[in-house]
């Protein structure tokens, strides 16, 4: 068992992390606060490698392994979780699923300039009556000739106004469940794909979430990724790697949390004394802390036996229950540090909770993620 980095894998810690730090934290609380999407910050993520770092080179990725993807995704989500889950939808939910799944000619038209960050990818699977319940979905896809056309809605799709391409899952045989779901690539701004207004959110507020109407949306047979009836077991093939970049993200905000309680303990002085000399303020930083390494060690462990080709679904799920429940703790421990000014939206500080929460909940909610861990257990 090793424990240490390899010299890529600091390298890419030392690059991301700069990266976060002198692009992404200037106006950061700017653009959660107004829902400005970080542009500027995502086309630099592009040129460095990030928007598709599992990719095999021969698809214009750069070849890395996961732990890496998650080292990079905890750097960047420490400054802005805004911009790390616009990287982890198009590296994980996207890239992965089209270099395991689709045929080359997919690979060779859409991946290529998602990898290299040329394009942006979204994935859509939920639907508003279908959430957790994935496989209830109502989008349709009727076969006509060469090619089908698809209506339906779908919702709470990342990146779906800034997105150029979109996974799609759409029922292409009712009445046989999670057996009648297929997996499309589909390109925005077709005849009948409309893009919602952007929602509103609680966090993450500079990412882009909205709803995607398809009315009889033309889709070319050759769109289809593997088989018909397969989409399904697509969806959940790619959320679990999703899970991890999830938990990675869910890390980097507790770490931030951290970071922040520390510095700033040293600097508030009550009673005539800095706050980090009183055992309450201590104790809170200890808890964090070890919460975050024991969550590091899930994520990594979860990325490793993904890169060693070991089944890895439920410790995904697992990292991911833990991870953004820590993320919450530290997070929550860290506005009580900061007090009344860490209340104010001005702080930055209040935005790591508001933050942590959708990692509660998007790809998976906890207690679906426990569902996953105890059916793997009670087989
Ligand atoms: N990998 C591959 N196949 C899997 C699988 C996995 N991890 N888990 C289950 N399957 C297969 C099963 O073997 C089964 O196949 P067979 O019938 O051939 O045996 C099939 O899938 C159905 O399995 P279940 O009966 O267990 O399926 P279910 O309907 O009970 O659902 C679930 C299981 C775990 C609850 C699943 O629906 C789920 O994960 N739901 C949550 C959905 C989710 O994560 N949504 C996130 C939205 S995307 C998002 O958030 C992205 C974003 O924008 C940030």
């Amino acid at each position: 068992m090793n424990f240490q980095l390899t010299e890529e894998q600091i390298l890419i810690q030392k690059t991301s992390r700069e990266f976060a730090d002198t692009e992404l934290a200037p106006g950061v609380v700017e653009r959660d606060e107004k829902k400005i999407w970080p542009k500027e910050g995502i086309k630099k993520m592009g040129e460095l490698g990030f928007m598709g770092m599992m990719t095999d080179p021969k698809w214009n990725g750069e070849g890395m392994d996961t732990i890496s993807y998650t080292i990079a995704m905890e750097e960047i989500s420490r400054v802005e979780a805004s911009a790390s889950v616009v990287m982890s939808v198009n590296n994980s939910l996207v890239c992965y699923l089209l270099e395991k799944f689709a045929s080359d000619h997919i690979k060779e038209k859409y991946l290529k300039s998602l990898a290299s960050g040329d394009k942006l990818g979204a994935f859509s699977l939920s639907e508003p009556q279908s959430g957790s319940d994935a496989s209830n979905m109502q989008t349709i896809a009727n076969k006509k000739g060469d090619h089908y056309l698809i209506s339906g809605i779908k919702n709470w799709v990342t990146n779906g106004i800034n997105s150029d391409y979109v996974i799609l899952f759409a029922v292409t045989e009712k009445g046989v469940g999670h057996k009648g779901i297929s997996c499309f690539i589909v390109e925005k701004g077709g005849d009948g794909f409309e893009t919602g207004k952007p929602e509103n959110k609680l966090g993450i507020r500079a990412s882009d979430t909205c709803e995607l109407y398809f009315d009889s949306v033309k889709v070319p047979e050759e769109n289809l990724i593997g088989n018909e009836g397969e989409g399904f077991k697509i969806a959940l093939t790619t959320l679990d790697g999703g899970r991890i970049g999830i938990a990675a993200q869910a890390l980097g905000i507790a770490q931030a949390s951290l970071n922040a309680s520390v510095s700033y303990s040293k600097e508030r002085i009550q009673f005539g004394k800095p706050i980090s000399t009183f055992q309450a303020i201590q104790f809170k930083i200890a808890d964090m802390a070890i919460e975050i390494e024991a969550a590091r060690l899930l994520v990594r462990q979860s990325a490793w036996r993904k890169d060693q080709k070991q089944s890895y679904s439920h410790l995904a799920s697992m990292a991911k229950v833990y991870a953004s429940e820590v993320a919450m703790r530290a997070s929550t421990q860290c506005v009580q540090i900061h007090g009344g000014f860490g209340y104010m939206r001005e702080s930055g500080i209040e935005r790591l909770m508001r933050d942590a929460k959708i990692t509660q909940i998007y790809e998976g909610t906890s207690e679906i993620q426990r569902l996953v861990i105890a059916k793997s257990l009670i087989k």
